[in-house]
């Protein structure tokens, strides 16, 4: 099988949309897709993948465009089907066997124009694929005229009170107009500018009386239900990743919501480890309308992506042994995250894809997996390695500057071991300082020294 990199093809299906839309210069299409100028060129010139998100919001900005350009609605089944978002079949070079629970998925955006919000859980082990159906969700949504909104829980932002919804929200609202904002936050809703950060306006409104949590609830509904001269109601996607990690706050707010979506036009999805439970995620599944368990991938798939994986070095041309696709899959037990590693670990060793070399994909375990990881880290010199280290430590969403000062480096150095370690598939090439995956920045948190974590835990933060 001959592998083929499906981003082109992603380029080539936004552009043609793009020119659908009106043809919008790509600056004003950024803007109206919420996207950096400079991230949208360097995504379409190829420099930069072009992730799930940024393919749903730049959708969202084309169909904006379109709305804005006064076009009739577009036929959204036929535009689906036309931009065959990656994901949607194997071949596409998407991910793999995930059509049912996408489908799934689908049937609930549906029900959003008859106002039957509803809530889909996302549950599964560490690697297993959430986040990556969980962007294809927001996609989905974009493409159906939903305005996908999304946050990622993560260790470090646990005791912040809210940080998750106002991620979540508040970039949102401070998006609108000073018409807008104040149409968001009539009534009950008043209060709701605490949490998000909102100087209030001065007033002795008798929403002062009313709970945060409640407040925020009907920032939500008058999002969703308001309907102004110049600003039509909005259905939403509340799409919320790695939601064990989330502050309290924000968990029981979004337990509030979901006990209140009838008649919304709301979708809220959220993503989790299930063996890190919070009691407010328990009962939010317990009335999920959707509960979409992803399942470890089939040998099927393991022989898709061993082929893929081993083929793109011009070695063999020919289908990969069975046998040894049996001992991936064994090893691997068909977890997409380990299995994407392990192939990477084959491919340095020159493992070839043949019976003969089937005992040996029992040295790729998980375990080893992590074992590698540091040891690729280490290759990459002490500089790299203590920079990984601090920002394992910090969590994501650190700033460079800090995680510089902190591992000793004048910020100079600290951006080149940064774009060192993003070449190393260990730290992410996106705005935010972040690791490649979850479970990495885990395999190196793990593998500091106690002492030296308590240390980088205590420094003081960054100055303001
Ligand atoms: N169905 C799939 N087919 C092929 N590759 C996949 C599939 N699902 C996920 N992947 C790849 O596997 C890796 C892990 O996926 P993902 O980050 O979505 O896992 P996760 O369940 O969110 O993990 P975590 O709980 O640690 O956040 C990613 O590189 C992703 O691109
Ligand atoms: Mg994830």
């Amino acid at each position: 099988m001959v592998y083929s990199d499906p981003d082109d093809h992603v380029r080539r299906q936004l552009r043609t949309l793009q020119r659908v839309v009106g043809n919008p210069t790509d600056a004003v299409l950024a803007r109206r897709s919420g996207v950096a100028a400079a991230t949208f060129s360097e995504v379409m010139s190829g420099k930069r993948r072009p992730r799930a998100e940024f393919v749903a919001k730049v959708i969202s900005g084309c169909l904006v465009s379109a709305r804005v350009g006064g076009q009739a609605p577009l036929d959204e089944p036929n535009l689906l089907d036309a931009l065959r978002l990656p994901g949607h079949t194997a071949a596409d070079g998407g991910i793999l066997e995930r059509d049912g629970d996408l489908s799934r998925c689908s049937v609930v955006l549906d029900g959003v124009r008859a106002r039957a919000g509803a809530a889909i859980v996302v549950e599964g082990v560490a690697g297993i694929g959430k986040s990556e159906l969980l962007a294809r969700v927001c996609a989905e949504a974009a493409v159906r005229g939903i305005v996908p909104l999304s946050v990622r829980g993560n260790q470090r932002d646990r005791t912040t009170a809210f940080g998750a919804v106002r991620t979540l929200l508040g970039r949102w609202v401070s998006g609108r107009g000073a018409e807008e904002r104040r149409t968001l936050f009539t009534g009950a809703a008043a209060l709701a500018r605490v949490p998000l950060g909102i100087p209030h306006p001065r007033s002795s409104h008798p929403a002062a009386m009313i709970g945060l949590t409640e407040a925020l609830y009907w920032l939500v509904v008058n999002a969703t239900s308001l309907v102004g001269p110049r600003r039509p109601a909005e259905a939403l996607l509340l799409a919320v990743d790695d939601a064990h990690w989330l502050d309290d706050e924000s968990l029981n707010w979004l337990e509030f919501l979901v006990d209140r979506l009838a008649g919304l036009p709301l979708v809220v999805v959220l993503a989790y480890r299930p063996h890190e439970p919070a009691p407010a995620l328990t009962r939010i599944a317990l009335r999920a309308n959707e509960i979409v368990r992803p399942l470890p991938l089939s040998q099927d798939a393991v022989r898709i992506l061993v082929s893929r994986g081993l083929g793109r070095r011009g070695a063999p041309a020919r289908e990969p042994d069975e046998a040894f696709c049996a001992a991936f899959r064994q090893h691997s037990g068909g977890n997409p995250f380990y299995l994407r590693w392990m192939l990477s670990l084959a491919c340095e060793r020159g493992l070839t894809p043949t019976a003969a070399a089937a005992p040996e994909v029992g040295d790729l375990t998980p375990r080893h997996v992590v074992v590698y990881l540091n040891e690729r880290l280490g290759s990459l010199g002490d500089a790299a390695r203590r920079l990984a280290q601090t920002i394992a430590v910090l969590g994501p969403g650190s700033s460079l500057e800090h995680a510089a000062r902190l591992a000793g480096l004048p910020l100079d150095e600290a951006k080149r071991q940064y774009d060192r370690l993003c070449r190393a598939a260990i730290l992410a090439d996106k705005s935010t300082v972040d690791f490649w995956h979850p479970i990495i920045r885990g395999a190196i948190y793990d593998d500091i020294e106690p002492s030296t974590r308590s240390d980088t835990h205590l420094a003081p933060g960054p100055s303001t």
